[in-house]
């Protein structure tokens, strides 16, 4: 509190804002906003990352009341005059402050009084969303992990009896009375072409706990212009594939095959989105690959990661089906069966990294994370 002390003699001193001297600069390093408000409410210092918490200058700052920033201040005020009344040494509390036209800001708040007559009271601001965010993930993952297991469980079921249905229409067929042959064969090739679909449909859900999961060095780098020379194959004019490789990536075990097959899953969604600026010849997918430090990915901390973007300039995804993308059977394509990011989604889980996207009209980016050794 030393610091503080000095700052609010400072604050004493000055009258509006508190200068930044030598004894502030202290206080830009923390990665943790401060704001010291006065006894009116105003804003007497902010730090830097108070500074760029409230997207505004402590010189813009000064000249206002910090509750006014928000739409919803009462909490916020209760907790100032809570701590400014001595209540507690320091009061904490999670908040979401409202801001106009703005996203809310979700922050851990610490309020302390200052020893000192005017009722300085300092607040220390942090932010709550990277958090959340983990929370939300945990959560996602939880439900998708559930509803797999019942959508293989379902697939089973439907497999068995499949079959017998396909055999018994073919018997059938083959009993039919020749007059009528041409007219009710078309009844059992709708049987038979029908469990076709479903067989297949029933066998992309089941596959990717089929196969084993073979596992070498893999170059994501070489992953990348396989699937890049396929999609190029497909699409041959009017859509271009930007590389942005980190070339320092190290090599890291996994399944080769699976990610080629993720990536490509992903590519092929983002070229069949790409159809009307194909024509248009302006179509761009960018993969670009980079090195995250010190990240979580699936509860797990490590220090190196790989991090990989497809990227496209696409209409984006369609917003009615944007939170269950990578839901099996979701699909916003005509003949789409909805099977491709879930099947990309569960090579990535077992590759111990994570996937997500963000998507709005014009850019659309899928994001994996991979641990690194
Ligand atoms: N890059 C993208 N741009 C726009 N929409 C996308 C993009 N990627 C995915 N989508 C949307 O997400 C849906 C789900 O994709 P997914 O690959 O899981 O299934 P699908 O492509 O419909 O069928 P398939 O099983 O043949 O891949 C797509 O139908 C499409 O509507
Ligand atoms: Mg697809």
């Amino acid at each position: 509190m030393k610091i503080v002390t000095n700052i609010a003699r400072a604050a004493a001193a000055a009258a509006g804002a508190i200068p930044r001297s030598h004894t502030l600069a202290g206080l830009d390093l923390l990665a943790s906003a401060v704001v010291i408000v006065d006894a009116e409410g105003r804003i007497a210092f902010a730090n830097a990352a108070a500074e760029n918490m409230l997207e505004s200058s402590l010189k813009a700052l000064s000249r206002q009341r910090l509750c006014d920033l928000f739409s919803n201040p009462a909490e916020f005020e209760h907790v100032i005059a809570q701590a400014r009344a001595h209540k507690f040494s320091d009061l904490r509390q999670e908040l979401t402050l409202e801001r106009p036209a703005r996203e809310p800001l979700h922050v851990h708040a610490i309020a302390s009084a200052m020893d000192e007559p005017d009722g300085n009271v300092l607040l220390e601001l942090r932010e709550t969303v990277q958090q959340m965010k983990l929370d939300r993930e945990e959560r996602l993952l939880d439900q998708s992990q559930v509803n797999k297991e019942l959508i293989r469980n379902l697939a089973h079921e439907i497999k068995n009896p499949l079959g017998g249905i396909r055999g018994a229409a073919q018997l059938l067929e083959m009993e039919l009375p020749p007059l009528h042959l041409q007219q009710l064969r078309e009844y059992t090739q709708v049987i038979i072409k029908e469990a076709d679909r479903l067989q297949t449909l029933v066998d992309r859900l089941l596959a990717p706990h089929r196969r084993p999961h073979i596992v070498g060095d893999v170059n994501i780098h070489e992953v990348l212009e396989r699937v890049r020379s396929l999609i190029l194959a497909e699409f041959p004019a009017g859509l271009a594939i930007v590389r942005d490789y980190d070339a320092s990536l190290p090599e890291f075990r996994g399944d080769k095959e699976q990610l080629i097959q993720t990536v490509l899953n992903i590519a092929h969604n983002a070229a069949q989105a790409l159809a009307g600026r194909v024509e248009s010849g302006d179509a761009q997918i960018t993969f670009k690959t980079r090195v995250a430090r010190q990240v979580t990915l699936a509860k797990v901390r490590y220090n190196l990661a790989l991090d990989l973007h497809i990227i496209d300039n696409g209409p984006g995804i369609p917003p009615q089906i944007r939170d269950r993308i990578f839901y099996p059977l979701v699909s916003g394509r005509d003949g789409g069966s909805g099977l491709g990011l879930t099947l990309a989604q569960t090579f990535v889980h077992q590759h111990m990294g994570v996937i997500e996207c963000e998507s709005r009209p014009g850019f659309t980016d899928f994001r994996i994370l991979l641990p690194l050794p």
